[in-house]
Order: C-alpha cells, then structure tokens, then sequence
C-alpha cells in the first residue's frame, strides 16, 4: 500500500464531489493507512489550511448528513501545493512538498488534457517517477485515437504501463463488477449466454441532466465520445467478453479486449443521433441545448448505435447502445433478451409468449430481474392464460451493511493497493477509440446531423425504428 497519494485538480469539480468524500469514506471505514499522507495541487494560491478549509465545505456540501463524522482528523492527513504544470520549477517544490517516497506515491491526474503532458515532464524532472510511483489517469484522454496515443506515448515514456492507472468510473460500481459475479458466479446463464439463445442486448445509459456547466468540453465532444468511447463500451466488453481464467487484472482485460477489437465497423444508418430541444423532465420545463449553451451548435447529445461483436459466440446478435442527456429518466440497464420459444405448447390467444429477459438494473435502481412466463391462477374455460412475471433480487434488500455509493471509493482504493483489475489498459483505450474514430468518420462522409428531440423524451423517433426494422424494441 503507497503512504502517499498525490491528486492534481485538487481543487476542481471532481475532486470536490467525488475524490475529498470517496477518500473520507475509505478513511472513516479505516480502509486506507491511518499515515496515507494526501498532497493536493492545483493551481489554486493556497497553503495546508487554506486546502483544508477548502476540503471542509466540499464534504459539508457533499457528503450525505448520514455520514458526515468528525472530519478533523481527515482534514490533518490534506495537504496542498500550488502549481502551474507549465512552469517546471513549481514541480521541485512539489516534490519537497510529497518528501521522501517511502512505500510509494499514488499520483491521481485529474487535469486537463492539456496538461497532461506537461505534467508527465515536471514529473520526471523532479523525481516523481521512480519505482514505487502509480499514475491514475482520469478522462478525457484524448479525443481520438491519435491524441489517445499522443498521451499514452507521453505517460509511458515515465510509467510503464503496469503503473498506468486508466480510469473509468463505471468501472468502479458496484453493480458493473456485479456483473462479472453474475455471469461468472452463477453456472445457470453461461450455457444461454451466446448467439443461439439470446436474441438481442440493449444497454442504455439515459441522464436527465443537460449542459450542467461542462459547455467548453460538452460541446466539442458529444455523446457518442463522452459516454459510448468509455462507459457504454467497457459495460459491452465485460457483457460479451469470454470467461477469464481466473479474476485477475490480465486475464479479464485480455478478454476485454479481444471484444472490442471484434466490434464490427458501423454504417451510418445504424447509428442514430440527435440533440435536444426545450421540453419538460420530471415536468420541470427545460431549455433546449442551443439555448442553455447559447448559440447553435452541430454536437450529438443523444446517440444509438446497432454494434455487432464479430465472433462466433455472438454471429447475428445485434447490441443496441443508446446514450443521452435529458431523457424522461435516469437509468443505465443493461438488457439480455432471449430467443423466442421454438414453438409453443399453448394454444388460445391469451397464451401468447413473450421472450425471456434478463434485465440488469446498474443504476439508480440496481435489480436484476428475470423475466419469466407465468400462468395467470384461475379457471378460464378456453385455456391457459399467461403473462410476463419478474423474478427480481434487489440488491438493497439482498445485503445489509454500508453502501458504496461512489465508484471513486474503489478505485482510490485499486489506485493506493496497486490493483489493476478495474483499471482500463491501452490496447483496450484504443480499440475503443478506433471504432469511435470510425463511426465519426462515416457521420462526417455522409454529413450527418443530430436530429431534433424534446427534451424529456427517449431520443429521436429514429432510434425507436433502429430496432423496430428488426422487429426489437428497446426496453422502457
Ligand atoms: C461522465 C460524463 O463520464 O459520466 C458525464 O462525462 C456523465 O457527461 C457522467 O454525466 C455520468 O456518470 P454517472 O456515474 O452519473 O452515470
């Protein structure tokens, strides 16, 4: 375990929402050393207190009531270091400032792309690189697949890359690694899990928020990179990937990997895109997108995307992706509908089937439920009646005990024990980037643009006849 935990962007949104009260938590929980010394830097003109007040009001603003304990003691491990990462002195400060690498240094990079670079070089420069130091790299890395590389060349002129740490938060849910439990832990779904049992996958990553005052990047990067690149596609891999051997960091990245590398290139017109217009979520009237950025604007804020996996386990499955902000509600689910029955026993037309599901509840509500056909109980005279009933765990109620609500928690906690099973590996970033680069190659050939969609709806009608002309629809 590293005795030292160095976060830049200390002082930015992340850090005040997720990073200062994951960090609590896993201290309050007295999971982390009771020495983990954590220095913050930024470019913010503060001293130890001065960061420390500062910590104090993110956790009183984001911490639940539940648990906001003493803080005093979490205040004294924070300390802090102003630094512009283009100014190569400031870093001999912050060296000084970290002292010696005794166990190890946990660097957290949560800056701009940017800075990225500049930052790698101030690291090397003073000293912060060595054995023993593990970078966790928080997104946007890159835009594309070169500027993806660009930065994992720079990184790994200092890190090699087994302590390179890529985030994706999604991989830090509870419910995400649930799934690797459910597929892996259960012998019962496996044997059903491929192209001649299963009919179609939907995942669906649906946000009610809009802008939320991120316009400078929003707008430059859209739904298809800000959601599908990372999340939508890590949530694909671990639904698709082959069993690992065992659970450990390469052998499930390797299985990752090989998914996303079989991701068939998309035509455009199995992509859909749109963006939002003034409407009303959970009744509230919304502006529209061109309006809360202030002028008009080509970027995507919804996008589905009909993905194939090339290989023998999914011939013919289509994955239907959709992402987008302002719809009707928030929800990520993951949807595994299964084939039609061969044929049906039951007669009368009140015994009509509907094909099994098993629908994976990642958040707000995380359910898995199983879809099943019931008899409907009585005596109906012209036969049997039926009807879909679900078979549901609901994880809230199947374990008791603390919740982690905040994925950062676990990956802090991967970052600080140096374990890189959640962590994202560059062969599987740039997979990922390789088949988004395409799909926005193709919408700018064609000249494609988002089509219009009212705020608090599923996205443009278009995305509901991307399944219908296959005789799918997607779950709601
Ligand atoms: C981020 C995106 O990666 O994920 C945001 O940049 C998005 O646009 C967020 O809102 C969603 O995360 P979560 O955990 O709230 O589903």
């Amino acid at each position: 375990m590293n005795d030292t935990l160095l976060l830049f962007g200390a002082t930015g949104d992340l850090a005040q929402r997720m990073l200062l009260p994951s960090l609590w938590a896993l201290g309050a929980d007295g999971l982390i050393a009771e020495n983990l010394k954590i220095v913050g830097t930024a470019r913010h003109d503060l001293d130890d207190a001065g960061y420390r007040q500062f910590a104090r009001v993110a956790l009183e603003k984001y911490l639940p009531a539940e648990r906001r304990g003493s803080m005093a003691e979490f205040l004294n491990r924070l300390h802090y270091q102003p630094l512009d990462a283009n100014d190569n002195d400031g870093f001999a400060a912050l060296a000084e400032k970290v002292g010696p690498i005794g166990k190890g240094l946990a660097i957290f990079l949560s800056t701009a792309p940017s800075l990225f670079e500049p930052t790698i070089s101030g690291l090397v420069a003073s000293g912060l690189t060595g054995e023993g130091v593990r970078i966790g790299l928080e997104k946007p890395l890159g835009t594309n697949l070169e500027t993806s590389r660009q930065i994992n060349d720079a990184v790994a002129r200092a890190f090699p890359e087994e302590r390179i740490f890529r985030i994706d938060h999604y991989l830090g849910k509870e419910t995400v690694q649930n799934l690797l439990a459910l597929r892996f832990a259960n012998a019962l779904f496996e044997p059903l899990w491929n192209a001649a049992h299963i009919d179609n996958v939907q995942i669906t990553v649906a946000e009610t928020v809009g802008l939320e005052n991120r316009a400078g990047y929003y707008d430059d990067i859209g739904a298809l990179r800000d959601m599908v690149q990372n999340h939508i596609l890590q949530l694909l891999a671990l639904v698709a990937m082959e069993p690992p051997s065992n659970y450990d960091a390469t052998a499930i990245r390797d299985e990752k990997v090989k998914v996303l590398r079989a991701l068939r290139l998309v035509d455009p017109d199995q992509t859909v895109t749109g963006q939002y217009r003034k409407g009303a979520v959970s009744r509230q009237p919304v502006p529209g997108y061109g309006e809360e950025l202030g002028k008009d604007s080509d970027t995507e804020t919804f996008v589905a995307v009909k993905a194939h996996v090339d290989n023998w386990r999914w011939k013919g499955v289509p994955f239907y992706l959709r992402t987008g902000k302002r719809m009707p509600e928030r929800v990520t689910e993951i949807i595994v509908e299964f084939k039609r029955l061969p044929h049906s026993i039951f007669a009368s037309r009140a015994a009509c089937t509907q094909p099994n599901k098993l629908i994976i509840g990642i958040q707000p509500a995380e359910n898995i439920t199983l879809s099943l056909m019931a008899k409907v109980p009585g005596l109906d005279r012209d036969g049997i009646r039926l009807r879909s009933v679900p078979l549901a765990i609901r994880m809230n109620h199947a374990f008791a005990g603390p919740v982690r609500r905040i994925a950062y928690e676990r990956l802090l906690l991967d970052l600080i024990e140096g374990d890189q099973t959640l962590f994202v590996r560059r062969d599987e970033v740039e997979a990922q980037w390789g088949w988004i680069d395409a799909i926005r190659a193709s919408w700018a050939e064609h000249g494609l643009k988002p089509k219009p969609y009212a705020a608090g709806t599923w996205g443009p009608s278009a995305a509901i006849a991307l399944t219908e002309r296959e005789g799918a629809s997607w779950h709601e």
